[in-house]
């Protein structure tokens, strides 16, 4: 017997909707990411922007998401993509106006869509009203005190006030000119020099994003996702680190004067209470790269933030192993607070999964392009495991995230031109580092040539160049494809969404061949996952409702997962 990939959603039976319809709709809900500037381009510049988003909201309700996230859409510089804010309460003209922004949140919600937007308050654009303010006033301004400003070391003061070093590359300090021209002060900024740190000891800062919060929670946004929410707090006076280069930003030794200090925790109750103030209620999601799981669950106390995106289970290889530590440590140190696991594969920062999972896994010393290039791939095994993986996710407890065109199968872009890479990393690090514009290629809609639909309006090209290839993975051309990935993920999501054992909850594992695992999701759910290198007799009973490739004759092949019922 084979068992399509198209197998009968009819065997699913139908339940009332679980916590996606209720308050607690951020405990399970499958929010899909939107790259504004690559998602889709309504006029015809090149660029995506909000226009273009809402012409295609109808694509992501029926793909069958409860929810979307906007990396940054703020008026910005684009230093780094968006995440250098000039201003924290517009729209970025290239993308829209507050008034297409209040037209897409209410196309959302007609489409019952939440809509989730992305607050970066770890530093400002060095364009902000702020900085410029901070500027001009010079050392010892209040002005000066929202931000980290400090006297340079050495003879003349030519030296930065400490040894850290810019996750971009370069140091974290930049000297600012005194307005009579001569060399003043340095400020701090752990991204690039165009992202000055704010300093969270300040009250105004506190009590300016709570305001930013409630400006977008009054517009009827649904939540924010925190950019680099483990960073805000810092070690007093900022003592030289031991090892001065960019620490593992995940793994760092406690009492580290930037990665995950505790005072953020209260920075993070303050937050909560302005989202609670609100009905329905608020919800966050924080980017902390933290790999204790006990000290990530902080993050989720039931008076912090809801919930916390899981990079564990992104940065672990595939291996049957990896995956069940991954997903085991973290589900016990959320259930100790009460709080869900929240499951993603990628995002804009990291390699697209496809591309990651086309190496020999456990060898690579990383998830950036960076750190696979080089490495032999093998695209079709890469497909084949992030299929699966997409079913193994869709099956934990939690909620899960998924990255625009994850879906389509898209592989990282490892070829770009030199010329076009706009990830400041690039530059910071003299070239030698391309950075993660492989990832943020402008998605294919339809059609055989760039830019695949992606402009709506006659643009002959789109802000990165997408390689012809991109043409096969192309919304149009999968929606034919019975079997295709984008399909897949659409049946696994309606599965998902009417089956009473998926999204919050349990799972118990059971025990398993070899480089497999399986679990059990009651009422009557199961997924097994075979990662070996051979197929495997399938070792459940029951009917499969969905499998990432054909199983035959009760053979589940390598890199393949099963979901059945009894
Ligand atoms: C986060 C964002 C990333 C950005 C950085 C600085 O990690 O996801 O894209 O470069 O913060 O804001």
């Amino acid at each position: 017997m084979s068992t399509p990939t198209t197998t009968a959603d009819a065997a699913v039976p139908l339940h009332d909707a679980p916590d996606h319809e209720t308050q607690a709709w951020w405990r399970d809900a499958v929010t899909y990411q939107v790259y504004i500037r690559s998602f889709a381009d309504g006029s015809g510049d090149g660029i995506g922007d909000i226009a273009g988003l809402r012409s295609r909201l109808g694509y992501l309700a029926d793909l069958g998401v409860d929810a979307i996230w906007i990396n940054p859409w703020y008026p910005s510089p684009m230093a780094d993509g968006g995440y250098d804010v000039a201003d924290y309460r517009a729209i970025e003209p290239v993308f829209g106006t507050l008034a297409e922004a209040d037209g897409l949140i209410a196309d959302a919600h007609d489409l019952g869509l939440r809509v989730m937007l992305d607050i970066v308050p770890n530093h400002t654009s060095d364009r902000h009203e702020w900085f410029q303010a901070a500027l001009a006033a010079g050392p010892g301004s209040p002005e000066r005190a929202r931000y980290h400003f400090r006297d340079g070391t050495g003879p003349n003061g030519d030296q930065p006030p400490n040894n850290w070093h810019s996750l971009f590359g370069g140091r974290a300090w930049t000297r600012v000119t005194d307005p009579d021209g001569r060399p003043g002060q340095w400020y701090l900024h752990l991204f690039a020099a165009e992202q000055p740190d704010l300093n969270w000891t300040n009250p105004q800062v506190r009590r300016e994003f709570e305001a930013v919060l409630r400006f977008w929670f009054d517009r009827g946004v649904d939540g924010f996702r925190i950019d680099v929410a483990h960073a805000l707090a810092k070690k007093a006076d900022l003592p030289d680190l031991a090892q001065p280069l960019p620490a593992d930003e995940s793994n760092p030794e406690p009492d580290h004067p930037y990665w995950n200090r505790s005072a953020v925790h209260d920075i993070y109750r303050g937050w909560r209470e302005v989202a609670d103030s609100y009905d329905p209620p608020r919800a966050f999601v924080a980017e902390a790269w933290v790999r204790d799981p006990e000290r990530l669950a902080l993050y989720v106390r039931p008076d912090e933030l809801h919930t916390t995106f899981n990079f564990p289970f992104l940065q672990a290889p595939w291996r049957a192993a990896d995956m069940h530590a991954a997903i085991d440590s973290t589900m016990a140190a959320l259930a100790a607070v009460g709080a869900p696991a929240t499951w993603v594969l990628s995002n804009h920062d990291v390699a697209r999964q496809v591309s990651r999972y086309a190496r020999v896994q456990g060898e690579v010393p990383g998830f950036n392009l960076d750190d696979l290039a080089g490495l032999p791939a093998d695209l079709e095994v890469g497909h084949r495991r992030a299929r699966a993986a997409a079913m193994l996710m869709l099956a934990l407890p939690g909620g899960a995230y998924l990255y625009q065109g994850e879906e389509l199968g898209l592989p990282e872009v490892e070829d770009l031109p030199d010329e076009v890479l706009a990830d400041p990393t690039w530059t910071r690090s003299h070239n030698t580092r391309r950075g993660r514009d492989g990832c943020r290629v402008p998605i294919p809609w339809s059609g055989k040539t760039a830019p695949f639909g992606f402009s709506s309006m006659g643009a002959e090209a789109a802000w990165l160049p997408q390689p012809a290839t991109f043409g096969q993975h192309a919304v149009a051309v999968l929606d034919q494809q019975p079997d295709s990935i984008l399909n897949l993920y659409r049946r696994a999501l309606r599965i998902r969404r009417q089956h009473p054992a998926l999204g919050d909850g349990e799972l118990e594992w059971l025990d398993s061949p070899r480089d497999t695992l399986m679990f059990i999701r009651r009422p009557d759910f199961r997924c097994v996952v075979n990662f070996g290198a051979d197929p495997i007799r399938l070792p459940l009973d029951g009917t499969i409702i969905l499998a990432s490739t054909d199983v035959p004759d009760e053979t589940l092949p390598p890199d393949t997962c099963a979901w059945l019922v009894p």
